[in-house]
């Protein structure tokens, strides 16, 4: 395995602008030194997410993600530290120098001996040190026995702000705890431990590396989120590993199957009721990539993840992600909605119930749909068979034919109808489907503003226009806002579109959509409007001042929900930002000593 060498990584990190980075992705706007924009990670209304050119980090005050470039683009696109290296050595034609050999980079090897260190640390608080008593009476009384817990090197992360990083101090480099997640610093109290008052689940990689750890709260923590893991890091990246992989490898070349899973428990109980070829995926969001890692130990799936309607919801999603690496795939429901800790907990013949309840994807999947209709009933008909074009549309023909053959009869309709409707779907899919991808289902919250509209419709006419106009409107369509909605997709088909238009603007535009969005477009469209460069720059001024309007009314609402005494800083912060866009919308609008923006 060649690994990309260090003198590249760093050419990389010192290439790799920040925000300019970010910015390919996430629209930033100034705030004091540092840029912010909406938090890509998270949902979010007001921007908490901060890029600082100076420091060359991303933070998000929402959700707590940070990082540099390299740990963006990972996180950005899920994708692990190799490939954002790639990704950014093409975006910046840097030419990758490789390391030969099998050798992992020299800096990783300190990072796994920094989690090895770690691990030994929390396992010692939770099995020799009095604290850690009540969160091993916690994993007691969830049913785990002392050698599962030194099995599954399970630890306890003590309720103190910096206890790690002092017991770790003298052999471990502080810049190594970091770069593995686990301290951070604070310009006011220096370093301080992320983990606190947690039991702690160590992650190994295929490799048996330990790369990660995942703490669980118990009695006596504040911060509510049940499980948290560590952010993406050079060595982890959540979607491309597969909890208890390594440890679970010799029962699944015995047993020529892997059991898959949602969660860490339910892989620990399942050891311990004897299924030990269990992994889990850390939650339902299954990915390519694990799955490219069950394939290089076995073809045979079994998805036992938890019994309630996410967990079968993300079944039915998992099996399209392990069809396409080309695995068998067969689930067992567990009943009462339970997961697999719970029913391990109440019935104990785990093993025989995995055994005797195994379903093939096809018919999970036909009777997860179907299973729940009233087939007496036409709407509940209607549904359930979109619902099985959508699946069985994508399998082969006799196994479609042998599904919707079943449906008409217990439905009773006629097969020949059922399949009409069948061939109809798959030409509207083809012709809506592009058309669906573009329709930005952004909420409008803000009445319509005539003059706005106005403004839009124009823009739209002129991108359709002329060469010139649409340069202009590309260099500023992100800071641009549409508040009509089918503007903004005949707007986003035109963006899309522009790559194909060998003909008129206008007939490539109509090949891509519905009859109803064509009739949309000819009456926004105007052949006879009066053209000129200072129109079109005054309608892309209103627009920019329309999404500051937007912002203003998102910061509104937000001061509103705010204490004014309580959330002070805040508060004013966000009184400047709203000062700071009014003026800019000022501006904009030419309302400011009659003045034009210059932009
Ligand atoms: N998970 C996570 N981060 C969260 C929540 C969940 O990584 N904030 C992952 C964990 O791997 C967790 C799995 O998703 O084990 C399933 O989550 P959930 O069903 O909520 O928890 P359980 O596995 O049932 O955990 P427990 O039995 O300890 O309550
Ligand atoms: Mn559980």
């Amino acid at each position: 395995m060649a690994s990309i060498s260090q003198k590249t990584i760093d050419l990389i990190k010192d290439t790799a602008d920040i925000v300019d980075v970010v910015s390919e992705f996430v629209p930033l706007q100034a705030a004091g030194k540092n840029m912010k924009g909406l938090c890509p990670f998270h949902s979010e209304k007001t921007p908490s997410f901060f890029v600082s050119k100076e420091r060359q980090i991303f933070n998000c005050f929402g959700c707590g993600k940070k990082g540099n470039s390299i740990i963006f683009i990972q996180e950005y696109k899920n994708i692990s530290f190799m490939e954002a290296l790639q990704y950014l050595a093409d975006k910046y034609h840097i030419d990758l120098e490789l390391d030969e050999g099998n050798f992992p980079a020299k800096s990783n090897v300190n990072l796994y001996k920094t989690n090895e260190k770690a691990m030994e640390f929390y396992s010692l608080n939770l099995l020799n040190i009095d604290s850690g008593k009540p969160a091993l009476d916690y994993l007691m009384k969830r049913g785990l026995d002392l050698d599962t817990i030194k099995e599954f090197e399970l630890g306890y992360a003590p309720n103190k702000n910096n206890d790690l990083f002092n017991h770790l101090s003298k052999e471990i480099q502080p810049l190594d705890l970091l770069n593995v997640g686990l301290i951070n610093k604070s310009n006011q109290e220096g370093y301080y431990d992320l983990f606190r008052s947690r039991i702690m689940f160590p992650i190994r990689d295929e490799m048996n590396r330990v790369v990660a750890f995942s703490g669980r709260i118990f009695n006596d923590n504040t911060n509510p989120a049940k499980y948290v893991n560590t952010s993406a890091t050079e060595i982890f990246s959540k979607s491309h590993v597969l909890y208890n992989l390594y440890r679970a490898m010799p029962f699944i070349r015995t047993n020529n199957r892997i059991v898959l899973m949602e969660g860490y428990m339910d892989v620990i109980k399942a050891n311990m009721a004897g299924v030990k070829e269990a992994v889990c995926s850390m939650g339902t969001q299954l990915t390519i990539d694990q799955a490219m890692l069950v394939k290089k130990q076995t073809d045979n799936v079994i998805i036992c993840y938890d019994g309630d309607k996410p967990g079968q919801e993300a079944t039915y999603k998992a099996i399209r992600i392990l069809e396409n690496a080309k695995l068998n795939v067969k689930v067992v429901s567990l009943p009462d909605n339970m997961d697999p800790d719970e029913y391990i907990t109440k019935h104990r013949d785990f093993k025989d119930f995995l055994d005797n309840n195994q379903l093939d994807r096809f018919e999970f999947v036909y009777k997860m749909i179907v299973g729940h209709k009233d087939l007496s009933k036409p709407a509940e008909i209607e549904d359930a068979k979109n619902k099985l074009f959508d699946f069985f549309g994508k399998t082969s023909g006799m196994i479609r034919e042998i599904y919707l053959k079943r449906f008409a009869a217990e439905s009773n309709i006629n097969y020949d109808t059922l399949l009409g409707d069948y061939h109809q779907t798959q030409i509207d899919e083809k012709i809506l489907e592009d058309y669906r991808l573009k329709v930005n289902r952004t909420v409008l919250t803000k009445t319509a503003m005539p003059k706005y509209e106005k403004a839009e419709i124009a823009v739209l006419n002129y991108y359709l226009r002329d060469k010139e106009y649409r340069k202009l409107i590309d260099a500023h369509i992100q800071q641009m806002y549409f508040t009509n909605l089918n503007i903004r997709a005949l707007m986003q088909t035109a963006l899309d579109k522009i790559k194909e238009w060998t003909t008129t603007p206008l007939i490539a535009m109509r090949s891509g959509l519905t009859t109803e969005s064509v009739n949309l477009l000819e009456g926004y469209v105007n052949e006879k409007y009066e053209f000129a460069m200072e129109d079109l720059q005054s309608c892309i001024r209103m627009l920019m001042s329309s999404k500051h309007r937007q912002t203003v009314a998102d910061l509104k609402d937000e001061l509103s929900r705010l204490d004014s005494k309580k959330d002070r800083d805040k508060y004013l912060e966000i009184n400047e930002e709203i000062k700071h866009l009014s003026s800019q919308i000022m501006e904009l609008e030419g309302r400011k000593n009659g003045k034009k923006a210059n932009y």
